[in-house]
């Protein structure tokens, strides 16, 4: 496989994991429509996703955070920065509802006191988290347009002007 149709893949890749993120974000933040026992088994799987992800990249990430502190341009340093702040909060997010887990911790049975001060700040920091994505989309936004149109709206556009090519040939 050529180096340029590879990246392309890997673009596809990023963006179609980065929707299963967004839409699973989503479903996360709202545990009353899932049940709670859908909410914190799907949130508990996606965290064990994370910090696979992270293992897996480990080296990468040490590379970065060593080049931090020689970067001069602000953008990538905002973004970094704004980076490792979503993962503090994903971390408090995941401890505090762990703490006031109602299914994923009983079934291996463990019984945790309620705590009402963790339940609010699990909701303290779900919210949090929406307002740090929402600046990383912000950061991303001309990534996110420009592939969305590549391998979104293009695809559609084409088969849709196909469809329609080959209804005049029938008329
Ligand atoms: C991406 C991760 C997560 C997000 C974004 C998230 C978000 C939320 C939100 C927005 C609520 C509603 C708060 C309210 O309106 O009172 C909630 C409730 C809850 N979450 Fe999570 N949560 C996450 C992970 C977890 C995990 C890992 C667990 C436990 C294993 C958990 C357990 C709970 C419980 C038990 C409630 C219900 C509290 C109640 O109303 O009784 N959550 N979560």
């Amino acid at each position: 496989m050529g180096s340029s149709s590879q990246s392309a893949l890997q673009t596809k890749t990023k963006l179609v994991i980065d929707i299963l993120i967004f839409v699973g974000f989503l479903l996360a933040m709202d545990p009353r429509a899932t049940g709670i026992a859908l909410h914190e088994w799907l949130t508990v799987a996606a965290m064990a996703a994370v910090i696979t992800h992270l293992l897996l990249s480990w080296q990468w990430i040490v590379e970065v955070t060593r080049r931090f502190f020689n970067m001069k341009a602000a953008r990538p340093r905002l973004n970094y920065v704004l980076n490792v702040l979503l993962f503090i909060d994903m971390t408090l997010i995941m401890f505090t509802g762990i703490m006031i887990s109602q299914s994923f911790i009983p079934f291996w049975g463990i019984q945790l006191a309620e705590n009402f001060s963790m339940r609010r700040f699990h909701d303290m920091t779900a919210n949090l988290f929406i307002l740090l994505l929402g600046l990383h989309v912000a950061l991303h936004w001309n990534w996110i347009v420009n592939t969305a149109k590549r391998y979104i709206l293009q695809p559609f556009a084409g088969l849709a002007a196909k469809k329609s090519e080959a209804n005049e040939v029938k008329a």
